[in-house]
C-alpha cells in the first residue's frame, strides 16, 4: 500500500485527511472535544485472530490471554469476549497482575479458569483476593512460593522463571537479562524452588516467562535464547516429577512504530516457539498487550501554540504525559499526524509539547510536521496500550474522553 507507513486498514488517508476506523478524525475531535482516544476495535479483533491463527498454522496447542495492564476499558473487553465464550478455543483469556485486575475481568464475564494472575511482590493482602478465586496464579521468587505454599499448600501452581535474555525494541532486557531482574526465579534456584514447592505440597503444572518489550522479527534470535533457556529449565521441572502442562511465553511481541519497522513476522515467531516447545508436549501460552491493543487506540489533540522559539517551533498540545504517559514511560517513539494533512511529511521540524508544566512533558522533539495552526486537531498514532490506562491526576488535569468503533465505515 502507497502512503505514509503508518496507514492500513482501519487508519487511513483519505482525501489528505486521517480517517479512523473510517471517520474524520478531526471531525470526531470536534464532535467530542479534545483530548480524545479514538479506537477502532476492529483492529484488536484482527490482531487476535492473526495470533491465533498463526499458533494453529504451527500446529501448536495454544492459548491466547490479553494482558489486562495494557487495555481494561469495557468496550474493547466485550469484544474479545465475544471472540469466544470460556473454555471456546477461540476465546482469549486475560493475564491479571493485581487483585483489582482479577477482579475487573471476572466482572467483565472471564471465568476464574481463563486468568492467569502473574504479580509482582505479591502481598498477603494481594493472597487475600487471588487465592479466594481459583485462578492460575504463577509464582515468581523463592520467598512468594513460600507465602502461597504456606496460604494455599497444595495448590496447583505456575512458575516464572528468568532465562537471563530477553528481546527489546531497543535492545533492552528490563525484564530477564545479564543484570538481575526483580522477576522470575533462576536456573540455579530451580532445585531450591522445587524443594520449597514439594514442602507445600504445591504443584508446579506451568513455566512462565516475560522478557521481551515490543519486539519485532530482528529481536526473534534474542527471543529464542530465552527460549531455549526457559525450555531447559522445563524440562528440569519435568524430570523432578513437576506435571507441567503449559509453558506461558508472555507478552512482548511489538507492532511498528517508527517509518521502516516491518510488522513482527509471525510464522518466524511461531517457528521458534515449535522448535522448543512442541518436543515439552505442553500448551503454548502467551499474554500480548501491546500486540492485541496498541495499534487499536489514537489520540487526538488539538494544537493550541505554534511558536518559534531560539530557533525551535513548538507545536503545544491540550494534552500531555497526564493523558498518555506511555513514550514517557517506556520511552516509545511517538508518531504525530495533522489530522487535515495526514498524508504531508512536512518539510520543517518541529517538537511537540503537552500542557503540563513539566520540561519534560515533549511528545516529540525534531520532528517533521507540515506547517499547523492554532485550533488544528493532530494524532498521535498508535497508543491503545499502556497510555489510557497509565493515566494519572498530576497538575488535576483530567483523563482524555474515549470513543470505541466495532465497526468501520
Ligand atoms: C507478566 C506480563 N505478561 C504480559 C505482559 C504484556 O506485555 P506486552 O504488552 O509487551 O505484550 C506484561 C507487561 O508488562 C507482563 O508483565
Amino acid at each position: 500500500m502507497s502512503g505514509p507507513w503508518w496507514a492500513r486498514p482501519g487508519l487511513e488517508v483519505r482525501h489528505g485527511r486521517l480517517r479512523i476506523a473510517g471517520r474524520d478524525g478531526e471531525a470526531l475531535a470536534r464532535e467530542h472535544g479534545t483530548p480524545l482516544y479514538a479506537y477502532d476495535l476492529v483492529r484488536m479483533e484482527e490482531q487476535a485472530r492473526a495470533l491465533r491463527d498463526a499458533l494453529a498454522r504451527a500446529g501448536l496447542r495454544h492459548r491466547v490471554r490479553l494482558a489486562l495492564k495494557a487495555q481494561r476499558a469495557p468496550e474493547a473487553l466485550a469484544v474479545l469476549r465475544a471472540l469466544g465464550p470460556p473454555g471456546h478455543p477461540a476465546g482469549v483469556g486475560i493475564d491479571a497482575c493485581s487483585p483489582r485486575e482479577l477482579l475487573h475481568a471476572l466482572e467483565h464475564g472471564w471465568a476464574p479458569e481463563e486468568i492467569s494472575y502473574t504479580g509482582t511482590n505479591v502481598s498477603e493482602r494481594d493472597l487475600d483476593v487471588v487465592l479466594a478465586h481459583p485462578v492460575h496464579i504463577n509464582v515468581d521468587l523463592l520467598s512468594q512460593l513460600e507465602r502461597v505454599g504456606r496460604r494455599a499448600p497444595g495448590r496447583a501452581i505456575g512458575l516464572r522463571v528468568n532465562p537471563r535474555a530477553g528481546a527489546g525494541w531497543d535492545g533492552s532486557q528490563t525484564y530477564s537479562g545479564e543484570r538481575p531482574t526483580k522477576f522470575g526465579i533462576y536456573e540455579e534456584d530451580l532445585e531450591r524452588a522445587v524443594e520449597a514447592a514439594r514442602r507445600h505440597a504445591l504443584v508446579i503444572d506451568t513455566v512462565h516467562f516475560h522478557v521481551g518489550r515490543a519486539y519485532l522479527t530482528e529481536a526473534l534470535p534474542a527471543l529464542e535464547r530465552a527460549i531455549e533457556g526457559a525450555a531447559r529449565m522445563t524440562r528440569r521441572l519435568k524430570e523432578a516429577g513437576m506435571p507441567i502442562g503449559e509453558v506461558n511465553v508472555g507478552g512482548g511481541l511489538g507492532v511498528p512504530q517508527r517509518a521502516g519497522d516491518r510488522p513482527l513476522d509471525l510464522d518466524a515467531w511461531t517457528a521458534i516457539l515449535a522448535r522448543h516447545l512442541v518436543p515439552l508436549e505442553v500448551v503454548v501460552a502467551c499474554e500480548p498487550g501491546d500486540y492485541l491493543t496498541k495499534e487499536c487506540g489514537h489520540l487526538l489533540a488539538e494544537v493550541v501554540t505554534v511558536e518559534d522559539r531560539a530557533g525551535a517551533t513548538f507545536v503545544g498540545l491540550d494534552a500531555g504525559f497526564t493523558v498518555a504517559p506511555e513514550h514517557f514511560i517506556y520511552g516509545m517513539p511517538v508518531q504525530v499526524v495533522v489530522c487535515r494533512a495526514a498524508g504531508e511529511t512536512g518539510t520543517g521540524t518541529v517538537t511537540v509539547a503537552g500542557n503540563i508544566n513539566e520540561g519534560d512533558d515533549l511528545f516529540a522533539e525534531d520532528v517533521p510536521l507540515p506547517p499547523v495552526e492554532e485550533g488544528d486537531i493532530v494524532a498521535i498514532l498508535n497508543v491503545g496500550s499502556y497510555n489510557a490506562v497509565m493515566a494519572m491526576e498530576h497538575c488535576l488535569r483530567p483523563p482524555a474522553a474515549s470513543v470505541f468503533f466495532t465497526d468501520r465505515v
